[in-house]
């Protein structure tokens, strides 16, 4: 089963507090963008890449691209001020009846089989997204006063690649459009159209490249797997 892959790359990374893209930082001499986009240029079930990028990076990225010999992107699409509508923007710029891969590009540590795994199940169910156990105890606590434990066991945490059936995922992003309704990942824009959305238990090191410690992680990781 071939699929399509969306990265959202339009944010400007102010957790990170580089001053710019976190996007552009490197890790063992390569930009992160390319560490993700190599996972997906290698993988012979990915049958193009579609990027929302800001305007103004527009250049720089292609260059890049070019650079480091990444082929397969399709399309570079203007991103919006929140990442919902960046991948709105690529969802516009994208017909076919293949399965659709949301994935964001600051996370450059995803795994093939969990990808396609994620495929796999939704091309049968519609919808897939990937997320780990929770490992801390879990509280409910609205003003800071624990109200509750939550059943750890039923709790994931969510990542990305989130997967859909292209025809799903368009219609949720219109609706969410319409509602003007702003969701923290695409799954929630799905799951209110009632559609179920199955979990594929991914790996703790999918992480997102969010602020400074995660880099020394990300160092870590790439030096175990030379
Ligand atoms: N993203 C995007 N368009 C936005 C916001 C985010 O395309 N308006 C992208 C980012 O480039 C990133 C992914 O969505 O690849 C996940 O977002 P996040 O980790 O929050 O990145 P930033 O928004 O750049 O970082 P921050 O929230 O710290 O500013
Ligand atoms: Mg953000």
């Amino acid at each position: 089963k071939m699929y399509t892959v969306m990265l959202p790359a339009a944010g400007s990374g102010r957790r990170m507090g580089a001053g710019f893209n976190k996007l552009f930082l490197e890790l063992a001499g390569k930009p992160i963008l390319i560490h993700t986009l190599e996972v997906f240029e290698q993988d012979e079930k990915c049958s193009g890449m579609i990027l929302s990028v800001k305007l103004v990076e527009k250049e720089k990225i292609e260059r890049m691209l070019e650079r480091f010999g990444i082929t397969k992107v399709k399309a570079l699409v203007e991103g919006g001020d929140e990442r919902q509508q960046s991948v709105a923007a690529c969802i516009r710029a994208h017909q076919s009846d293949e399965i659709v891969l949301v994935h964001d590009a600051a996370r450059p540590f995803i795994n093939r089989n969990v990808i396609h795994e994620l495929v796999g199940v939704a091309d049968e169910h519609g919808a897939a997204i990937a997320g780990v156990q929770v490992k801390d105890t879990m509280k409910f606590a609205p003003d800071g006063i624990v109200e509750e434990t939550v059943d750890r066991s039923k709790l994931w945490s969510i990542q990305t690649p989130q997967a859909f059936r292209y025809e799903l995922l368009k219609e949720a992003s219109d609706k969410a459009e319409a509602d003007g309704f702003l969701g923290t990942d695409e799954s929630m824009i799905v799951e209110r159209l009632g559609h179920p959305v199955r979990i594929v238990e991914s790996t703790y090191d999918n992480v997102k490249m969010t602020t400074k410690e995660d880099l020394l992680f990300g160092e870590v990781l790439l030096k175990r797997r030379q």
